[in-house]
């Protein structure tokens, strides 16, 4: 024995540590496949097109997103979240509810192809307006311009509708509009879906870690940004809890923290104090961070994004929309 006069430590937490059986035995956050979403881009071409800043993820024709799609649900991934990329973009975004719409096709199409899949539809207009913006522009001022909030509503309530007929299982409204929740809630109601559920964006910050998205959906603001709809990033925990107390009250099924790694703290804020079911949306950014550095050889990408995604299941999240989703699910088998 060392001649110590340090006391011995008289609890030895390592014990529990000593072999992975033990690791296994007590460990209390679970990952798996069928916590993750898988999100799809899909775009009206015949060929996909990869997206430089997102490697390993591409704009899919109709075709290859309905092999994707039977691709995740091979690995165990049961759920996907579909943005379309229109042809044809204008001011009032009319591709988001047109009936032969991108993202109406890709959800029949992969429906049909896979129908025990669920596909999730983000419901918003800015990947279909010609400005970039989640809704109409109007004038509040002669040199101010905003997203006219009540027009916006009909037309995300219009979008959620036409997902819904096209098979969708789940709309998700990222748009940020006040009492969009309440206004696709009605609107479904009323044309014959009370059982579709509404996966509200719920607290979504105006965030530049949206970066790689907006490369992939063309859906930069030509003019202006999107922080007079989207939370401002400081704008701390009261805020939060409003947001999401808001979309409770309008009828939301679930509730979502997005992104995800810089709000961790949002998410168990928001764990805490509703007992709705919690999604964080692990961003384009985030997944562009680690592929970057992965590349670079700085990280271990299996090790990193495996440890990321049980962060986020530790923080609250039930699910977890994430890029990385194919290949944490083949990690999480082994592969
Ligand atoms: C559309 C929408 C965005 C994302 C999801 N839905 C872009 C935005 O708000 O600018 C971002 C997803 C990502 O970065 O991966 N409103
Ligand atoms: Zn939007």
């Amino acid at each position: 024995m060392p001649d110590s006069t340090f006391p011995i430590p008289s609890e030895r937490p390592r014990r529990l540590r000593r072999s992975p059986a033990l690791r296994a035995l007590t460990r209390e956050v679970t990952l798996a496949p069928a916590h993750l979403i898988h999100p799809m881009f899909v775009h009206e071409e015949a060929t996909d097109t990869p997206i430089a800043s997102m490697p390993g993820v591409s704009r899919h024709s109709l075709d290859s997103a309905v092999q994707q799609a039977g691709e995740a649900l091979a690995l165990g991934i049961r759920s996907v979240i579909l943005f379309g990329i229109p042809a044809h973009k204008d001011a009032l975004g009319t591709q988001a509810y047109a009936d032969q719409g991108i993202i109406q096709r890709a959800a029949r199409a992969i429906k049909a192809a896979h129908p025990d899949l669920t596909v999730i539809a983000d419901t918003c207009l800015c990947e279909y307006t010609d400005h970039g913006h989640c809704g109409p522009l109007c004038k509040i001022h002669p040199n101010e311009w905003t997203v006219d909030n009540d027009p916006s509503l009909e037309l995300l309530a219009q979008t959620a509708v036409s997902q819904a007929r096209a098979g969708a299982d789940i709309v998700a409204p990222s748009a940020m509009m006040d009492g969009q929740v309440a206004a696709i809630r009605a609107a479904l109601d009323a044309a014959g879906f009370p059982h579709i559920p509404v996966m509200s964006y719920a607290v979504k910050y105006a965030s530049a870690y949206y970066g790689p998205f907006r490369d992939a959906a063309g859906s930069t603001p030509s003019v202006g940004d999107r922080a007079t709809y989207q939370m401002d990033p400081a704008g701390g925990y009261r805020e939060a809890l409003r947001e999401a107390r808001l979309d409770v009250a309008q009828g939301a099924d679930y509730l979502m923290v997005k992104p995800a790694l810089a709000y961790l703290d949002v998410l168990k804020l928001l764990r805490d104090n509703f007992d709705l079911p919690l999604v964080t949306y692990n961003v384009s950014g985030e997944y562009a961070l680690v592929k970057a550095a992965a590349q670079l050889g700085y990280m271990d990408e299996r090790r990193t994004v495996l440890e990321t995604l049980t962060g986020m299941r530790r923080a609250g999240a039930d699910a977890i929309i994430t890029y990385h989703a194919l290949d944490a699910a083949r990690w999480l088998a082994g592969g």
